[in-house]
């Protein structure tokens, strides 16, 4: 009886002294299945998108951080203090930040309206929802080459829009607009091109179709406490 004892707090202290060692990111699961967001956003989009290219992000960012003290550090921390980080830790850490955040500010039957205190912070801060739809689309469609476009809460609590370029974030210590994320949309064309090909702005729209609304709100809360 002794003997199962220590046998087994030995494998938890080993299986905890694993984990905290190696801290090597992970894919996290969609929480949903990848045709749920149909028609608005295609199966096979979304399997390529998250296992393929969210993968490779991850895969390189522990590549970029095997063996460094960074490798026990949170993504948001990381991106926090990204120009302390080279190139990679960058690209494949905001990569990795932003796709997790993608998945789960979407869900199957979204949209519709925002509620709550979310909703009266855009009647707030832009006037009207539409308006808020109406500047996101356009740091959407005007973010040159790839990017995300992105609604925030900035350091004084008020809400903005911004758009980053490549795989940057609003968290990141060099971002032009700083603010913690509440809406974001992946803009690079790997997100939209098998089934909009060009027509960028299409799946801006469609977009709204497909918005965790309760998320956002989850979102919002965190950032004004
Ligand atoms: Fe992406």
């Amino acid at each position: 009886m002794i003997f199962f004892r220590y046998f087994c707090c030995d494998t938890l202290y080993v299986k905890t002294l694993k984990k905290i060692n190696l801290m090597a990111f992970e894919l996290p699961a969609l929480p949903y299945a990848t045709n749920a967001l149909e028609p608005h956003i295609d199966t096979k989009t979304m399997e390529i998108h998250h296992g393929k290219h969210h993968q490779a992000y991850v895969s390189n960012l522990n590549a970029a951080l095997a063996g460094s003290e960074a490798e026990k550090l949170s993504v948001e921390d990381i991106c926090k203090h990204i120009s302390k980080y080279p190139a990679a830790v960058r690209n494949n850490g905001g990569g990795h930040f932003n796709h997790s955040f993608f998945w789960k500010i979407m869900k199957a039957n979204g949209g519709g309206a925002p509620s709550g205190a979310l909703a009266e912070a855009i009647n707030k801060h832009f006037g009207s929802f539409d308006e808020l739809k109406k500047q996101f689309a356009a740091a959407a469609a005007t973010r040159f080459g790839s990017g995300w476009a992105w609604v925030i809460v900035k350091a004084d609590k008020t809400l903005a829009v911004c758009s980053t370029p490549n795989q940057d974030n609003p968290l990141m210590d060099i971002a032009e607009v700083k603010g913690t994320p509440v809406l974001g949309i992946d803009v690079w064309e790997h997100a939209y091109y098998l089934h909009y090909q060009n027509r960028r702005p299409d799946y801006v729209s469609a977009f709204w179709n497909v918005i965790n609304w309760d998320e956002a709100n989850h979102h919002y809360q965190a950032a004004i406490k």
